[in-house]
Order: C-alpha cells, then sequence, then structure tokens
C-alpha cells in the first residue's frame, strides 16, 4: 500500500515506490504477514556505498540513521542533504513509509535549513561551514541545534542539551552502555521493542532527576518516544529465519559508531562513524515504519508504563516533573486517561504538533509558507490513517510554565 504523498514531493514517491511495489506488508495491522525476499531487502554496502568515515569538515549529528546514510554515500558524505535526498534514502535504505519520510524531511528542513536562501537543503549536523546569517531564524543550525523543535531531551543515547552544555546530539558512551548492557548477557540478544521500552522509562526517568530544565512536551514525547522505537523498528536485521527481524548487539553498535575491544569487551564509541554492517537487510519491502506504527508502540508504551505518556517537565529544577493538564491544554477533548487508550497518544501528538510547529515559525512567507503547508498536510496524511478525537485548538500558554519550554527560542 502506497501513502498519500504531499503534492511536492509527488513525483518523487510516484517514482521511488514503483520499485517497491510488490508489498505483503499490511500496514492497517500491527502483527506483521512478512516474507522476506533477500534480494530486494539487500543493503549492498559495497563499492561506492563501502563505509567511509566523516572527515574533518563533513557535518555529523544527532541522528545514528542520517550519519550512516551519508558515511555509505547514501545522502552526500559532507553532510549537507537535501529534502529530497533525505526522503529518498530513509524510505529506501532504512525503510520509513512515505508518510514518516515527509515529516521527518521537512520538519528537518524547517528547523535546520536556510530559511532565507530556501535551498531546501540541511545539514545533519552542526551548522553548515560559511552560512551568513538568514535573517529569519537567524544562521541556519543544522539539524544538532535544533533543540525542543526536532531534537529533544530523553533521547535513546543523546544528552540532554542543557545538562551538556548545549550538545545534545553527540552519544553519551554512558547511555549507550545502558542499553546495550540490557541484551549483553542474554544468550541471544534481541534489541526488540520490549528492551527499548525499559530504556525509555530509564532515560525518561534520568531526565527527570538530572535535568532540570527537562521538557517532555507533547511534540517531545512523540519525539524521544518515537527515536526509540526506530531502534528495533529501522535498525534490524532481516532474514528468512526471522522475517520481521532481529537486532542484535553487534548491529546495534555498528549502526551507532560503537566498537568493543575483543579482550575486554570495553565500549568505545568514535563520534561519527555510524556503519551499516555488511549482509545487512532492510524491513520488508512495502512496510516500512509508519505511523500506524507508531500509535501501536506508542500504546503499548503507554501500557507499559502510563508516565511515559505523560507530557510536561520539570517546573523548578530536577525532581519537580508537573504533567500538563490534558484537559485544559487540549478544551477538553482529552484527558490524560484517554492518553492510555488506542492511538490517543498518537492523535493528541500529532494534532498537538499540528499546532505547535507552524506556530513556531509565525511570520514567515512565500515557499517556506508552502512548506508549512506540506508540513500541515504530511500532518493530516500521519492523522488520516489514525481514527481520532476532533482537536481544534491547544492553549499553549500553559507550556510556559516549563522553564525548559521558555528557555528554547521557537520551542513548540
Ligand atoms: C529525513 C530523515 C531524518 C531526519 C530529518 C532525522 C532527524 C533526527 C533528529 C533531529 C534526531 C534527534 C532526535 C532526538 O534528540 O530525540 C534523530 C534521532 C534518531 N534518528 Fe533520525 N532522522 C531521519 C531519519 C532517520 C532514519 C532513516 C533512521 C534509521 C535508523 C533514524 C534513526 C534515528 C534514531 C534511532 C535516533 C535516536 C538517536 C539516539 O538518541 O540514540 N532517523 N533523527
Amino acid at each position: 500500500m502506497l501513502y498519500p504523498v504531499a503534492p511536492l514531493f509527488h513525483l518523487f514517491f510516484v517514482t521511488g515506490c514503483a520499485a517497491f511495489s510488490s508489498s505483503v506488508f499490511d500496514s492497517s495491522q500491527t502483527t506483521r504477514r512478512s516474507t522476506f525476499d533477500s534480494t530486494a531487502q539487500y543493503i549492498n554496502v559495497t563499492g561506492p556505498h563501502a563505509f567511509s568515515p566523516p572527515g574533518p569538515n563533513d557535518m555529523r549529528g544527532p541522528c545514528p540513521g542520517l550519519n550512516s546514510l551519508a558515511n555509505h554515500n547514501f545522502i552526500p558524505h559532507n553532510g549537507i542533504v537535501s529534502l529530497t535526498d533525505s526522503i529518498d534514502a530513509s524510505f529506501n535504505i532504512y525503510g520509513f513509509a512515505t508518510d514518516f519520510a515527509n515529516l521527518a524531511g521537512i520538519i528537518g528542513y524547517l528547523y535546520a535549513g536556510n530559511l532565507a536562501t530556501l535551498d531546501l537543503t540541511y545539514s545533519i549536523g552542526g551548522p553548515p561551514p560559511g552560512n551568513v546569517l538568514s535573517g529569519l531564524l537567524g544562521k541556519p543550525p543544522g539539524l544538532s541545534f535544533t533543540h525542543n523543535q526536532f531534537e529533544s531531551d530523553s533521547s535513546p543515547t543523546r544528552g540532554d542539551y542543557y545538562q551538556f552544555n548545549h550538545n545534545g546530539y553527540d552519544l553519551q558512551l554512558s547511555a549507550f552502555t545502558e542499553l546495550y548492557n540490557l541484551q549483553k548477557d542474554s544468550p541471544n540478544p534481541n534489541y526488540d521493542l520490549d528492551v527499548l521500552l525499559a530504556h525509555r522509562l530509564t532515560r525518561y526517568q534520568q531526565s527527570i532527576a538530572e535535568n532540570e530544565y527537562f521538557y517532555y512536551g507533547p511534540v517531545e514525547m512523540l519525539f524521544s518516544s518515537v527515536t526509540h522505537f526506530f531502534i528495533p523498528g529501522l535498525m534490524s536485521n532481516h532474514s528468512a529465519e526471522f522475517p520481521d527481524g532481529i537486532l542484535s548487539s553487534e548491529v546495534l553498535a555498528s549502526i551507532y559508531g560503537i566498537s568493543s575491544d575483543p579482550s575486554t569487551g570495553a565500549l568505545s564509541y568514535t563520534r561519527g562513524h555510524e556503519r551499516i554492517p555488511d549482509n545487512w537487510y532492510r524491513r520488508p519491502i512495502g512496510g516500512g515504519y509508519s505511523m500506524v506504527n507508531t500509535a501501536a508502540d506508542l500504546a503499548r508504551m503507554a501500557v507499559y508504563n502510563p508516565q511515559l505518556v505523560a507530557v510536561g517537565g520539570n517546573t523548578n529544577g530536577v525532581n519537580t516533573f508537573a504533567p500538563l493538564d490534558i484537559t485544559a491544554f487540549t478544551n477538553g477533548v482529552y484527558n490524560s486517561a484517554m492518553l492510555l487508550e488506542g492511538s490517543n497518544a498518537a492523535c493528541f501528538a500529532l494534532q498537538a504538533a499540528q499546532q505547535l510547529l507552524p506556530a513556531a515559525l509565525q511570520g514567515v512567507e512565500g515557499l517556506v509558507a508552502g512548506l508549512l503547508q506540506q508540513l500541515d498536510e504530511a500532518l493530516a496524511g500521519a492523522l488520516s490513517e489514525l481514527t481520532c478525537p476532533q482537536m481544534l485548538g491547544v492553549d499553549a500558554s500553559m507550556l510556559e510554565q516549563y522553564p525548559g519550554y521558555t528557555m528554547t527560542p521557537h520551542a513548540v
């Protein structure tokens, strides 16, 4: 099944999806009926796509997916990527569904790119060298500096922005090691969703206890949770034996740029060396990770621990987490108990994103306004895959009780 594609990307997706139309994945179900196609799912990382580490001027940032795509020349090696290339590679190599590829690409460009030149490229790391002030949002920041717009606290392995001196993009080895150790002693390590939910809870509790400016707004809840789900969802290796995929310690470490000392087992991180391993097979063709998958994963997260969908933030130092009053924030459309049911957590976060993301870019005109329209359509497309209560607006002023929100310019 092909999802509706925003008009801007129509031509691209008609081309991009055609090769992958033999889907056996029923995206309306959360249980897969995967079959394995070794030829179609194989990602060849030899020849022009052999691993090549970044040079000193190449951009790398908070996303292991994009970093590895750049290291294998699936997107430009310098880490300055066009909107369409980032969508294309995420779709073709890692198996994003079109809804996610569209959303991630557009949000990436809107917050990380140069809105003054509108060249539709953005850096996957820090600001591109030599850029002048854009006048709209200042220097194009690159994905590394999109705090509380895209990059969020309580990520799987990246540190919290205010806790690590405005470095929310580098892997913190302690966080990776905590994840790694969850399966280290298992006879058959597999970093599946259950493992990642345990890690997600640890990271959330750490942020409350260690980051005085922890902000876990609706959009941040969605982004930081989804990036946990991406780990089993997109990094798993597939085979005839495991058509639904399995994520081993070796594959996890490789895509995260981590090596292990053969004699001591000690882990080390080489910044920017994220690598797709040899003999790696992506998700089933046509079975891209979509918003339907996210809604199901969020629902499982809510059952695993209801705290994890209770948005809010620290209000006055560490361990002062105050949940947002969902009823007041949504004018009574949702309440906190509803977020524990079905697709409601995903519905609420996406509908809040529809209100909050464009509001942070108020006053823009021309093509940016066109892109905001595309963003709105991409969010609406993702929402149309779910059955949601109707929410017309949010009381964004209620977010001002959280210092982590007010401290970040253009936070959402
Ligand atoms: C247009 C494409 C993409 C964009 C713009 C993008 C952007 C980002 C950003 C801004 C973050 C930081 C989020 C945070 O701090 O919570 C992130 C994290 C992440 N992304 Fe991507 N991404 C893209 C594609 C992918 C793909 C294809 C994968 C496949 C593996 C991926 C996997 C991840 C993971 C696992 C994280 C969490 C990193 C960690 O904290 O350990 N992303 N991405």
